[in-house]
């Protein structure tokens, strides 16, 4: 039998993973590093569970495991010691992050990934997912393609009409956070950042409409997954918004914003 590992899953995200697993029949090892919510989470489901944190010895935790599915973010404190813990014991490594330096700190380890026969497959959330095939659905449009533009307009779920803002502050606050306030590109096969804002105008299907750069994980993922190494990822915003904070804020729709109100609040109170 396989054996998962869920790590962080007793998160807001790892909590609704593990009971759809559950539902499905499935019986994954539950993880993190409080030991209280491990465990009750562990007993509500009748699963196992493994407390630790991530400066323990992981490697030798892992050891046990086909797969590790890491819901503990941001995941650019979480993904590194985990990963390489995978890599050293042959543990397929999967997680849920949109932050493009994860993604491209997972990358520049295929090789070694490749060498011990190791699966590292960040982002299996809901971001870089839809983007990813309308990469590949451009790519395969112009083969010879050297550039790839991407543009992404938010949609009011409620109201079923493109929704170039309104997102929660607490979202568009963690974005800025993780991101920071400049927009970033591949070029060449480099991540470069570029700073103030970069215009175009998109047409998403109601003619022209003022969008800006930002820092989404496809920068990564389109090039691998389409070998165009020159990316870039428009958001359609209001073209009065002239911060990189508007712009962030008009594409919080590709994130769970639940934690980071949480966070936000944090931050907010005195
Ligand atoms: N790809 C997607 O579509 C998608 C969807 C939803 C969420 N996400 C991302 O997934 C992440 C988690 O979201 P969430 O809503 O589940 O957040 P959450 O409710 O705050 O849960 C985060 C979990 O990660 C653990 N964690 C955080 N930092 C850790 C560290 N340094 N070491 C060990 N454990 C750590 C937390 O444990 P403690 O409580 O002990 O700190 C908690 O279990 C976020 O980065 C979010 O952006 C992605």
């Amino acid at each position: 039998m396989e054996r998962l590992l869920v790590y962080g899953s007793y998160g807001y995200t790892g909590r609704l993973i593990v009971r759809e697993a559950v539902a499905r029949g499935g019986s994954p090892t539950v993880a993190g590093r409080d030991d209280g919510r491990v465990t009750a989470q562990a007993r509500e489901h009748g699963l196992e569970s493994r407390t630790f944190s991530l400066e323990d010895d992981v490697t030798s935790l892992l050891a046990e495991f086909d797969a590790v599915l890491n819901c503990a973010g941001p995941f650019v404190e979480t993904a590194e010691p985990l990963v390489e813990a995978c890599l050293e014991t042959g543990t397929d490594y999967l997680d849920i992050t949109g932050e493009f330096r994860v993604f491209e700190r997972i990358r520049r380890r295929d090789d070694r990934a490749r060498d011990a026969g190791v699966t590292l497959l960040p982002g299996v959330g809901f971001d870089v997912v839809p983007t990813d095939c309308l990469a590949v659905f451009l790519a395969e449009r112009l083969p010879s393609a050297t550039d790839l533009a991407l543009g992404v307009q938010g949609m009011d779920s409620r109201r079923g009409i493109p929704a170039p803002s309104g997102v929660s502050r607490g979202t568009a606050k963690t974005l800025v956070n993780q991101a920071g306030t400049t927009a970033v590109a591949r070029k060449n096969g480099t991540l470069v950042r570029l700073p103030g804002l970069r215009r175009r105008r998109i047409d998403f299907g109601d003619g022209p409409q003022h969008a800006v750069a930002v820092p989404l994980g496809d920068v990564v993922t389109a090039a691998q997954t389409t070998g165009i190494e020159n990316v870039a990822v428009y958001a359609a915003m209001p073209s009065w918004a002239g911060s990189a904070m508007a712009a962030i804020e008009s594409i919080g729709w590709l994130l769970e914003s639940r934690p980071v109100q949480k966070l936000a609040q944090q931050r907010s109170t005195p």
